[in-house]
């Protein structure tokens, strides 16, 4: 927008411009698109700071019927995801050759707040990223060799599809990029982010006062911004260390609860 020209803030006149794209392929586009257009994933299109664009894979059928999956190879329960309608899909949508493309999957690397930064880092710099919905039972290895450069998973349990992995994968790069935030809903002091060393947030509590007997502690009601932020800093190391012991913040000692 340095055409000195009025800005009305429009989503069109927005999405015109430099906004890096998120393509998602999957068998099931509608659930990925009502995701992507709610909440902050929504507010960052509307912005102009993203785009998203979903693929039917379905599209790319190569049969009159559509088919996109079919029995395994040597047997055994459940559809296996074919190679063809997932690479043509891969190559029709990307843009430049060395774009990331991400395969949902449980066999993948697991999801953190580490990697959130790294693919924001490889959105911003290539402008593109591509996320391949998988399904349970898996994709043809084909498909996995000739187009997807690398497999993530959110967690060791098991989902029916990739579609809910790839909407966390997208909503937690989302709200890194510039400008989505806003101050009321500002990414410094959540849980995991370095201003914790990593570690979780603390409790907190709004209005009323008093439900069913329940107080809220009474430093947060004292006005008294440094005994608040000492109390907020101790009851998340203090979190931290009793729930997840496994986090930096409560084992390193960067954070004490002396502070
Ligand atoms: Cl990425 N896919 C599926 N199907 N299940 C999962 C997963 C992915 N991550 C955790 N469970």
């Amino acid at each position: 927008m340095s055409s000195g020209a009025e800005s009305d803030g429009s989503a069109e006149e927005v999405m015109t411009g430099q906004a890096p794209v998120i393509r998602v392929l999957t068998l099931f586009p509608d659930m990925v698109r009502a995701v992507l257009a709610t909440s902050i994933p929504g507010r960052a299109e509307r912005q102009g700071q993203v785009r998203y664009e979903v693929t039917d894979i379905r599209d790319f059928a190569v049969d009159k019927h559509r088919t996109v999956d079919d029995t395994a190879y040597g047997g055994g329960a459940g559809m296996i995801m074919m190679a063809p309608p997932v690479v043509e899909a891969v190559e029709a949508v990307r843009r430049r050759e060395d774009a990331t493309v991400i395969l949902t999957t449980p066999q993948g690397e697991t999801f953190s707040e580490d990697l959130t930064l790294e693919l924001l880092a490889d959105l911003q710099a290539k402008g593109e990223l591509i996320l391949v919905c998988g399904r349970y039972k898996g994709i043809d290895e084909r498909a996995r060799e000739l187009v997807v450069t690398r497999e993530v998973s959110i967690g060791d349990y098991v989902l029916s599809g990739g579609e809910l992995p790839a909407l966390v994968v997208v909503d937690a790069i989302v709200r890194r990029l510039p400008g989505v935030l806003h101050d009321e809903d500002s990414a410094a002091n959540d849980s995991f982010t370095t201003d914790r060393d990593g570690g979780l947030d603390c409790a907190w509590y709004t209005k009323p006062p008093e439900f069913r007997g329940l107080t809220v502690p009474e430093v947060l009601m004292s006005g008294h911004h440094a005994n608040i932020e000492q109390w907020r800093r101790r009851q998340a190391v203090e979190r931290t260390r009793q729930r997840r012991p496994d986090l930096a913040a409560g084992r390193d000692g960067k954070t004490k609860l002396s502070d």
